[in-house]
């Protein structure tokens, strides 16, 4: 065996400083930690400039009271959306909705993701819509996850499809005017639930795919959502989504992951219990979390935002929103298909994204004046995106 200390000359230094003159470990801990020191220097995944190019990425995405905007419904979720206000869900209708968002000043956005096709349609104007988004100063992400497939022998839970050929795909989409992406990965809480294997097999599939993502220069949000279905209490769940998440950086970490170039998209629950798992978990080089809103109402999602950013407890990362669902539902409830009720779509939309700028400062109150588009739950039972 080589002498481990010629490798690393500063290691044993550091051990016995950081215990004060005594060893903090055997010499067989020192052999372990120079072989991870050896490994992660000799093969960098990255170099410099593509980190310095990722962080910057995921900084404009953190900046304070802006958020995310999820439009990345695929188009039988956007169908199941149409179908709620009775219009067909035709190519152009799923256009011209997001025409109507994209066309406000998205002011309170950061980032906009959005699905394949809408990355490839035009405004009524003309204009490619990344162009539309971009020229406006925000970020546009794409979802690349190829949605969920079950997992054998297990109480109904799955993993998330699309790693082959995502590299490729990858590439093209940074060409042609991201620079972020989404992965979806789904977790369910029941008595056997979230069982060992979906928790590693979830946690990779992330990894991997973060990987890819950073190879090409684009910063993935990492999405593992725990489904809120079930009765089962607040503790299990913020035990279940620490478990999941302290997977989830394991093998971040495992694959190499640059996490000052990532982003962590979460399930959020009551503040205090939220904002303890992810302490618990979430390392604090990650720069932002933005969470999904998972089914709450629009005002129940903003409320909860708001009180998860008044915890007095430290929060290393900016917390923020990336909500599909409760950014979109009092204008869908509002457009319902007509041409002549665009603006009042528009301005039910920009109302939300102002509230969940509030929020993402900690500053929103409620008003009792909210509509009852923005009360109804938005629960789908075991959701599809
Ligand atoms: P919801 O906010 O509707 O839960 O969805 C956000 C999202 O992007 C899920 O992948």
């Amino acid at each position: 065996m080589q002498a481990p200390f010629s490798r690393c000359p500063f290691l044993i230094g550091e051990l016995y400083l950081l215990g004060g003159g005594t060893p903090l470990a055997s010499a067989a801990d020192v052999v372990t930690i120079t072989q991870t020191y050896k490994m992660t220097h000799q093969y960098p995944a990255l170099s410099p400039e593509q980190k310095r190019e990722l962080s910057s990425i995921a900084q404009r995405i953190v900046a304070p009271g802006k958020g995310i905007l999820a439009a990345d419904e695929s188009v039988g979720t956007m169908g199941k959306r149409l179908q709620k206000i009775n219009v067909e869900n035709s190519e152009e209708n799923r256009r011209y909705f997001r025409d109507l968002l994209f066309s406000t000043g998205l002011g309170e956005y950061v980032g906009v993701i959005l699905f394949h096709e809408t990355l490839y349609q035009k405004s009524d104007a003309g204009v490619a819509f990344p162009k539309v988004i971009k020229d406006k100063g925000i970020v546009v992400g794409i979802k690349v996850d190829k949605g969920t497939a079950g997992l054998n022998g297990t109480d109904g839970e799955t993993t998330t499809q699309g790693l082959d050929g995502l590299s490729e795909r990858c590439a093209q989409y940074k060409k042609d005017g991201c620079d972020f992406a989404k992965w979806r990965c789904v977790l369910k809480i029941s008595d056997a639930c979230p069982s060992a294997l979906s928790i590693a097999e979830n946690a990779n599939v992330l990894a991997r795919y973060a990987s890819i993502c950073q190879q090409n220069g684009l910063v993935p949000i990492v999405e593992p959502e725990i489904l809120p279905d079930g009765d089962h209490d607040l503790q299990r769940c913020q035990y279940a989504t620490e478990k999941v998440l302290a997977a989830v950086y394991k093998a971040l970490s495992d694959h190499h992951v640059y996490l000052e170039g990532t982003l962590l998209k979460p399930n959020m629950e009551v503040a205090m219990a939220t904002v303890t798992a992810l302490r618990r978990t979430v390392p604090a080089s990650v720069p932002g979390i933005c969470f999904l809103s998972g089914g709450q109402s629009e005002e129940e999602a903003s409320l909860n935002l708001s009180a998860i950013n008044q915890i007095p407890l430290g929060r290393p990362w900016k917390l923020s929103f990336s909500f599909g669902r409760a950014l979109q539902a009092s204008a869908l409830a509002a457009w319902q298909g007509q041409p002549g009720n665009r603006q009042a779509a528009q301005e039910a939309f920009c109302s939300r994204a102002k509230i969940n700028s509030l929020a993402s400062k900690g500053e929103y109150r409620p008003t009792g004046e909210a509509d009852q588009a923005a009360m109804q739950s938005l629960y789908t039972a075991s959701y599809v995106y």
